[in-house]
């Protein structure tokens, strides 16, 4: 907890800091990776640094932080920390890292806000960070000792044993130790990192969410290769680096830098119906999960709704339709932008999703996974339907500048 005095200093400041916090961030991480180039090429992920989307993430990660210990609500603050420690951990950040970011970030914070960072005002923000700072190094802590390795080592080389074509841009690769000893076992929805090593010199990594159940024993990831595009503007954007060369250089036989999963849009321990919406590549926790309710031939309402361009986009597509048959009371629901020559009938749409007919029993849980409009979207029609907000849990296939914004 903040001393009383800081927080008087916090709730001063919090307008101005708040106003400077997305050209604080930015500075921060041009200065620092100025001075630690290998932390951009190697740790980093390059394309949202391009593209600003960490930059924001991180700003408002520290604004909302700031605001929450001035108007508690620890649901809230446990929801943005545990997004960031379980990203962190799939990455292995160590606490020694906490102090070379708290340089950078307050070297930042003295250039971009100049006399009006007094010694007070510097305490302050110094206390507050260090107060996020431990919370998350306590959180990544009980991160690793659950997943059984120490602090920061969870990287581990595995073998892909099949590769699969999934739709016309995405395919699947099923890993498997390297000496036939089990892997690690995980929760549905849960994701892995991957480390690759580039034509350039650099080590990039994603994240790749986990397409099977953990029964399965092996873990499968799903790729989508991000084409090169063009943008409203008529700028155009690079092919997505990671997930090309995953396309173009894996294949059977293989071996990968990846890293023990972690996440935490999982589903939770209780017997509520279920929603579990995905739109595109979003579909791959979603299908985890289906696979773990298959599985355990689990009896509860189960609607589930997936959106995509066309059925020849659709990863995963069969085996969806084959995961809802096996389960009792399970329904599925398809919205496809471009049917082809193929007719509309039940639960099989053209257009956009449109939840207006879905009915919704009481205490459903939901689960979303897909672009960002796409999910907001939903969200809203999920709350219109009076889906408690704390019901709704979802992923975001990048830096999530939402969760701090959500109300
Ligand atoms: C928790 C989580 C789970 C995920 N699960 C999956 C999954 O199951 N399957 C899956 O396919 N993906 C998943 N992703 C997304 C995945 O991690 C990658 O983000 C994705 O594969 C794209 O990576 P890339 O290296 O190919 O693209 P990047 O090179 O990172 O590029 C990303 C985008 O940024 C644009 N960009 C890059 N540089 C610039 C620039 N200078 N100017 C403008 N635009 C630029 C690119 O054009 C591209 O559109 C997940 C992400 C997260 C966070
Ligand atoms: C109090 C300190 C910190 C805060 C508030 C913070 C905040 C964040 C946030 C908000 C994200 C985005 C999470 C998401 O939406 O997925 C993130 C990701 C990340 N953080 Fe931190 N972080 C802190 C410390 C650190 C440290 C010490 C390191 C190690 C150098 C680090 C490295 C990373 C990396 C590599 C990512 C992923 C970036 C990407 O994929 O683009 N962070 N952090």
């Amino acid at each position: 907890m903040l001393s009383a005095t800081t927080k008087e200093t916090i709730r001063a400041t919090l307008p101005a800091v708040g106003a400077a916090i997305g050209d604080i961030t930015t500075l921060f991480y041009r200065r620092m990776f100025a001075a630690e180039p290998g932390l951009e090429r190697d740790l980093f992920n390059r394309g949202n640094q391009q593209q600003g989307g960490q930059q924001k993430a991180l700003a408002g990660a520290i604004a909302a932080f700031a605001a929450l210990q001035l108007e508690p609500d620890q649901a809230r603050v446990d929801l943005i920390l545990s997004r960031i420690a379980n990203k962190h951990a799939s990455l292995g950040i160590q606490p020694a890292q906490y102090v070379i970011v708290h340089k950078y970030l307050f070297e930042a914070i003295a250039e971009v806000l100049g006399d009006a960072v007094t010694t007070e005002v510097a305490a302050a923000w110094d206390e507050l960070y260090w107060l996020m700072a431990e919370t998350l190094i306590a959180m990544e802590s009980g991160l690793y000792q659950a997943a059984d390795v120490a602090d920061g080592h969870v990287w581990r080389q595995v073998r892909v044993r099949e590769r699969r074509n999934e739709s016309d841009d995405a395919v699947s690769f099923v890993l498997t130790s390297l000496d036939d000893t089990a892997l690690p076992t995980f929760s549905p929805g849960q994701y892995l990192s991957v480390g690759v090593h580039l034509e350039d010199g650099a080590r990039q990594i994603r994240q790749y969410s986990l397409s099977s159940a953990p029964s399965s024993g092996d873990w499968r990831v799903t790729v989508k290769r991000v084409d090169a595009h063009t943008l409203p503007d008529g700028s155009a954007t690079p092919p997505g680096e990671v997930s090309n060369f995953l396309y173009r250089n894996l294949f059977e036989g293989d071996v990968l830098d990846v890293t023990t999963p972690f996440g935490d849009l999982v589903l939770q321990d209780d017997d509520a119906p279920l929603l579990l919406i995905s739109a595109g590549i979003g579909c791959t926790p979603i299908i985890g999960m289906l696979g773990h309710l298959a599985e355990t031939a689990d009896p509860r309402s189960i609607s589930v709704i997936h959106a995509d361009r066309a059925p020849s986009s659709h990863a995963h597509r069969a085996e969806l339709a084959e995961l809802v048959d096996r389960l009792p009371f399970a329904v599925m629901h398809r919205w496809y932008e471009d049917l082809g020559a193929r007719r509309p009938e039940d639960g099989l749409r053209e257009g956009r999703a449109d939840l207006g007919d879905i009915t919704v029993a009481d205490g459903t849980r939901a689960y979303l996974c897909g672009p960002l409009p796409f999910m907001l979207g939903v969200r809203e029609a999920l709350l219109d339907k009076g889906i408690a907000p704390d019901n709704i849990h979802y992923e975001v296939f990048g830096p999530d500048h939402l969760a701090p914004a959500r109300s």
